[in-house]
């Protein structure tokens, strides 16, 4: 069994093993003494580790209840909060009991955003069972939900009590998806671990993946037991997501993954970066046959003045600037600020 233990306000652990979903009824009581649980999952997860989970909880005394919404980031909105609401409540859920997210990184947002707000906040557990979820999203407390304006404009900060995280689960993982969530790690081994980039080069990582998901979420913890709120470094893991996001909107969320976007956006900001000098060169070059390796794209079609001016409308531009992730080279990151007149003729 790995152990990360998180530090922000509140202590929490992460812990990863082969086959752990099993026993989550047990982790989950040496947890909380609550009566209650509903378990939120979505429509695929559900068909495969709801019973397990649901019934290992109930093994460990807990009443619980089961939400399940259609998979997807189209649910990722205020209707499907406003059901769980109605949910939780008719399962007469008190302050004191729990909520567990059993899924991606979509559940994981929305379970975590309902177990904020419902009476004001309660407590809730991550089984993340998705490979972006286990090394990314399932950490760090960021919750929340899209609304038409904007893709994760409504949220809180609500940390977790606990992470399971179950490598197993990565096997009925469709290949898309594990792609995905490889461009986190990808992003990780750049902006902080360059050993982790190499083991990335010369290895499979999904041989050595429980290695994998403690280096990621050890790398978040540090980040974020530094930076809860992303006022500086926390802004270093969004290295390669400013292009990509800007990618992700001209497509409308539908023609590029996340991860796909991601790569491409990894690839094109240290392409610039290395034109102006900021950046040790051949490291776009590294990364791009990288993210190759893992069946990510590197690059798009799409006009580059469109993707300037998505990139001044993000929500993380502020002051007349847009604060681009660079890296000094595959391991070192560091945050410089572009005015948006510049954006341009930087990522031409
Ligand atoms: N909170 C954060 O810090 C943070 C960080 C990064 C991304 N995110 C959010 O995460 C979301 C993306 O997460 P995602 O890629 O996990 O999406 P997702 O939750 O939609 O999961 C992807 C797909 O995989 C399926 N799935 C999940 N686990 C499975 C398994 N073990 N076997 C078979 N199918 C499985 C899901 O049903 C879904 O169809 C986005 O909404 C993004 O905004 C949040």
């Amino acid at each position: 069994m790995r152990k990360v233990t998180v530090n922000t306000g509140t202590e929490y652990d992460i812990l990863i093993e082969r086959g752990l979903i099993k026993d989550v009824g047990a982790y989950v009581r040496a947890v909380t003494s609550a009566s209650k649980i509903t378990v939120i999952t979505d429509t695929n997860v559900e068909k495969l580790y709801a019973e397990g989970v649901t019934s290992s909880l109930r093994n460990a005394g807990f009443d619980t209840s089961l939400f399940v919404f259609e998979a997807g980031e189209k649910s990722k909105n205020l209707g499907t909060i406003s059901k769980m609401y109605d949910h939780m409540a008719d399962f007469h859920m008190s302050r004191k009991d729990v909520v567990v997210a059993l899924g991606g990184g979509v559940t994981g947002d929305m379970a975590g955003f309902a177990a904020a707000t419902y009476m004001r906040g309660i407590d809730f557990v991550q089984i993340p069972t998705s490979l972006l979820a286990q090394v990314d999203s399932s950490v760090g407390g960021k919750t929340g939900v899209d609304i038409p304006q904007g893709k994760n404009l409504v949220g809180a900060f609500h940390q977790p009590i606990l992470v399971l995280i179950d490598p197993d689960t990565l096997s009925t993982l469709p290949d898309r998806f594990v792609n995905d969530g490889m461009a986190e790690v990808i992003k990780y081994g750049c902006i902080k671990d360059r050993e982790l980039f190499e083991t990335l080069e010369d290895k499979n990582a999904l041989c050595v993946i429980e290695d994998v998901i403690e280096r990621c979420v050890s790398i978040k913890r540090d980040v974020v037991n530094r930076d809860e709120k992303e006022k500086g470094e926390r802004m270093l893991l969004n290295f390669g997501h400013t292009l990509g996001h800007s990618l992700e909107k001209i497509y409308n969320f539908e023609g590029l993954s996340h991860g796909e976007a991601v790569a491409i956006g990894m690839v094109m900001i240290t392409a610039a970066s290395e034109k102006e000098g900021f950046t040790q060169p051949d490291t776009a070059e590294r990364i791009k046959r990288l993210c190759e390796k893992y069946n990510l794209p590197t690059s798009d079609s799409a006009d580059i003045g469109q993707i300037a001016a998505e990139c001044a409308s993000d929500k993380k531009t502020s002051a007349g600037s847009v604060s681009f992730v660079l890296l000094s080279e595959i391991g070192n990151s560091f945050v410089r600020k572009t005015p948006l007149s510049d954006v341009l003729s930087f990522i031409e």
